[in-house]
This record gives C-alpha cells, sequence and structure tokens, in this order.
C-alpha cells in the first residue's frame, strides 16, 4: 500500500516514520483542487491520509484571532482534498478531532458516538466539525478523531509535555488517544479503506492526575504543580476559552474489527517508554 500524507507536522512526521518507505510525507501547503490533485498524480498513492490542520500557536485560543487562516487550514483543505480524491478515486483518511464535543452527550453513559451532532462553540473545534459535517456524507473517505494524543516520544504537543510544563493544571477526565495506538489504527483503518467516523481513542477515560502521578513516579520524582478547576482555566486568565472534555465511544471502530489497549494498561507503558526516551536524551 503506498499511503500519501498530506501534513508535515507533528502527526504527519509521527505516522512516516512508523511507515517507512510505504508512506511520502509531503511538505506541500494545499489551497485549491488543482494543487491536491497535482500531489496525488506526482505520487500515485493507493489512499491519502490528511493530517494538515492548523491548531494555532502556542494553542488553539490562537484560532479565536485567526478565524480564516483556521477555516483554511481545517475546513477548506480537508474538502479541497476530498474532491481531488473522489476525482481519482482515492480513498482518503482525515484525520478530525473529539474537540467537537463539549460536556456530556445525551447518552445515559454520557459518551458521544460518531455520528452524533457535534456542539463547539471556539473557532478550532467548529472549523474541524464543519469539515467532518461535510466530508462524512462523502463515500470513500474516513474520518478518524483522536483526543488529547499522550506519545511515548517527548514532543511539545504531546500531553506528557504539556501537562508536565504547567505550573496550574486541571484536574478533568477525558477520552484519550495513545499515539502508538493510534498510528497502528490509522495504518489499519487505510488498509481496509473504512468508511465513516470512527472514535481513535483507547478505552475507558483518564484524569490529568492519573497522568501526573505516573510522570512523577517514573519521570520526574521532584516533579510539582498546583490543581485547578476547570472553571478556573479561564477565570485565571490562563486559557481565553474553556476545553473541551469528554468521554468518546469507538463504537465504529469495533463494526470494522479494529481494537486498542485499554487506557489503564496503555498509558503506564507509554509512560515507562517515555522516560527511557528521556533518558536516552
Ligand atoms: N495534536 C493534537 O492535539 C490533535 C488533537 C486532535 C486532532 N488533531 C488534528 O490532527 C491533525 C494534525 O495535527 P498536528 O498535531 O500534527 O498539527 P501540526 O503539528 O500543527 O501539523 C499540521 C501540519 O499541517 C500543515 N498544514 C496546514 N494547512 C495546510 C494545508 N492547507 N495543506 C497542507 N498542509 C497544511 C501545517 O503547516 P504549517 O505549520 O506551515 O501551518 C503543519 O505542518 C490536525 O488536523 C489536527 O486538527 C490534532
Amino acid at each position: 500500500m503506498k499511503i500519501l500524507i498530506i501534513g508535515a507536522g507533528y502527526m504527519g512526521r509521527r505516522c512516516k516514520e512508523a511507515w517507512g518507505d510505504e508512506a511520502v510525507l509531503s511538505e506541500k501547503i494545499i489551497s485549491t483542487v488543482d494543487e491536491a490533485l497535482a500531489e496525488i498524480d506526482a505520487h500515485s498513492p493507493d489512499v491519502v491520509f490528511n493530517a494538515a490542520g492548523i491548531k494555532g500557536v502556542p494553542n488553539v485560543d490562537w484560532c479565536e484571532d485567526h478565524q480564516l487562516e483556521t477555516i483554511r487550514g481545517n475546513t477548506l483543505e480537508p474538502i479541497v482534498l476530498a474532491d481531488a480524491c473522489q476525482q481519482r478515486g482515492v480513498y482518503l483518511l482525515h484525520m478530525g478531532s473529539g474537540c467537537i464535543f463539549y460536556g456530556d452527550s445525551a447518552h445515559e453513559d454520557k459518551a458521544w458516538r460518531e455520528d452524533d451532532m457535534g456542539n463547539p462553540q471556539p473557532v478550532y473545534s467548529r472549523t474541524k466539525w464543519a469539515a467532518d459535517l461535510v466530508l462524512s456524507t462523502l463515500p470513500n473517505v474516513g474520518i478518524a478523531r483522536i483526543r488529547m494524543p499522550i506519545d511515548w516520544k517527548p514532543a511539545p504537543g504531546n500531553l506528557i509535555n504539556k501537562l508536565a510544563s504547567y505550573p496550574k493544571v486541571i484536574d478533568v477526565e477525558n477520552s484519550v488517544t495513545i499515539v502508538e495506538d493510534m498510528i497502528d489504527v490509522f495504518h489499519q483503518l487505510l488498509e481496509k479503506r473504512a468508511a465513516g467516523i470512527f472514535h481513535v481513542s483507547n478505552p475507558g477515560t483518564m484524569r490529568h492526575r492519573e497522568l501526573i502521578g505516573l510522570y512523577e513516579e517514573l519521570v520526574d520524582p521532584s516533579h510539582t504543580n498546583e490543581w485547578i478547576s476547570n472553571e478556573e482555566l479561564v477565570a485565571q486568565g490562563l486559557a481565553t476559552k474553556g476545553r473541551s472534555n469528554n468521554f468518546l465511544a469507538n463504537e465504529n471502530l469495533a463494526k470494522v474489527g479494529i481494537t486498542m489497549r485499554p487506557i489503564g494498561e496503555a498509558l503506564r507503558d507509554t509512560l515507562e517508554k517515555y522516560a527511557e526516551a528521556k533518558n536516552a536524551e
């Protein structure tokens, strides 16, 4: 299988590292259907993986004042790329975000299903949801939503690095995605050319306190931080907009025969590997 990866950022590069010669990582910025067609024709891939997007620097609050750039990267680019893939009859797997859901769902277990309607207010989440809404009507397209990536490899976008660097941390409970598992699931979805929406989060939920607890046990016993409530995050000026906290049900992965490790097991394993990687630095 020849995979064309669009979006040479954190996720695109992590997938390229894992997939090796099977994948080509495009460095091109895609703004038009013609540009997308040219990139597909230049590489003749069996499948296209879209890891492009705009998530703001240093964080998603940037998107609040840069709506057009965010719309171009998160809504227009996926539509343009999907258009080109449809024209060439190539399967597209698009990276979505679970941060389109805020709070509890209406289901008894409070978890959001793949086909539930998003309810986002922030610009970043709205632009991601807009792409999902329209791409999900197309055949031969998969949408893989992840949440709060946790990686054994130290990186600025890794939730371990982020939480360990904050002096004040909110203790919230969430569905999260272990990057090592995510890369494997993406590969399986590409192989199966699986259409529809998939929640690529590890079964179970995690509190930030659990991650920090393992970090202090396995990586840095001298680490300290203050715990604050979710409401205090915005009230204290640490964020412009409240962050999405939610639980995702991943029913559609099971339907195509894909499973992920429970978060408890995967989290400890990832922190152990993270500690090894830090020691090797
Ligand atoms: N990381 C997370 O926490 C997270 C969570 C949920 C979902 N996601 C989604 O996963 C995807 C990848 O995220 P990431 O963490 O890898 O972000 P990233 O590190 O910012 O990488 C995104 C890459 O896409 C590129 N890009 C932007 N617009 C493009 C366009 N029109 N054509 C081609 N490339 C374009 C960016 O280039 P520039 O740097 O030049 O802008 C950047 O290299 C995004 O769609 C994001 O919404 C990420």
